[in-house]
């Protein structure tokens, strides 16, 4: 969508996945066989881990946000994922970005747990600006590449991927979230998605529904009873996702 036109003619070789939380990457590296990058491609004091190998003839790059030292948990969240990606595009400099991982679902767009979506667009539901220009700058809307053959030859949902700072949503994440349809709640898609627009990549999300935002269970609860569940669907999906792009231009996906 917004790679160089060239580049969206000539086959995909390399894909990197940005993944936030060890439990999510770590089924999807055991399953690729993908071996801890060392000497580090991105040095100290860049929080990210990354693991490479092939697959299907692909270079394949899974990039995890890292650890938090301090707190002794997952890099989550919008500022840690940009790094990533950042840090990620210059050290791999890949051909197709995927966020992937898991999210809460919207059972009014047809979400299940354990469903897994591709995003169609991404953008913020918690950067409420109402000023000339920053409005629409705050939302941050990124289109994603299209997918219409990759979803249909897997049978994949597609949605609006909204990204915020929070596990929970306030009244007037709920409010931007329902204007602009979301499908998909998570945490780091929109700021992935910048970053990719940044250095022209194409980008789009598969995320795995831990549970449900318009439901009535609590999120947290309901999320740590799926997270391991929904990282296996994921780690499913995600090899059939690089056998299908395995030698197409992005234009075929
Ligand atoms: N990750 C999994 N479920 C989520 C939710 N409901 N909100 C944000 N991130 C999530």
């Amino acid at each position: 969508m917004y790679a160089d036109g060239d580049a969206e003619q000539q086959p995909i070789k390399s894909v990197v996945f940005i993944i936030a939380m060890q439990a999510e990457a770590a089924p999807l590296i055991a399953a690729l066989g993908l071996k801890h990058d060392s000497p580090p491609r991105i040095p100290p004091p860049g929080p990210c881990v990354t693991y490479s190998g092939s697959h299907a003839g692909l270079d394949v790059h899974v990039v995890w946000s890292g650890h938090d030292n301090e707190h002794n948990v997952d890099l989550i969240g919008t500022v840690p994922a940009s790094l990533a990606t950042y840090l990620a595009c210059q050290a791999f400099n890949p051909d197709l970005i995927i966020s992937a991982g898991t999210a809460g679902g919207f059972k009014a767009r047809g979400a299940a747990i354990g469903d897994v979506f591709v995003s169609t667009g991404k953008m913020h539901h918690d950067r409420r600006i109402p000023l000339p220009g920053f409005d629409k700058q705050g939302l941050g809307y990124v289109e994603s590449t299209p997918t219409p053959q990759l979803r249909a030859a897997l049978g994949l949902k597609a949605g609006i991927v909204t990204s915020g700072n929070s596990l929970d949503y306030t009244e007037q994440d709920m409010q931007i979230m329902n204007k602009h349809g979301a499908a998909v709640k998570e945490m780091e898609a929109a700021a992935i998605a910048w970053v990719a627009q940044m250095f022209r990549k194409p980008m789009f999300c598969v995320k795995a529904v831990t549970d449900i935002v318009d439901g009535d269970r609590a999120t947290q609860e309901e999320f740590l009873e799926n997270l391991n569940a929904a990282a296996a669907a994921l780690q499913q999906t995600l090899p059939k996702v690089l056998q299908f792009v395995a030698g197409k231009t992005i234009a075929q996906l």
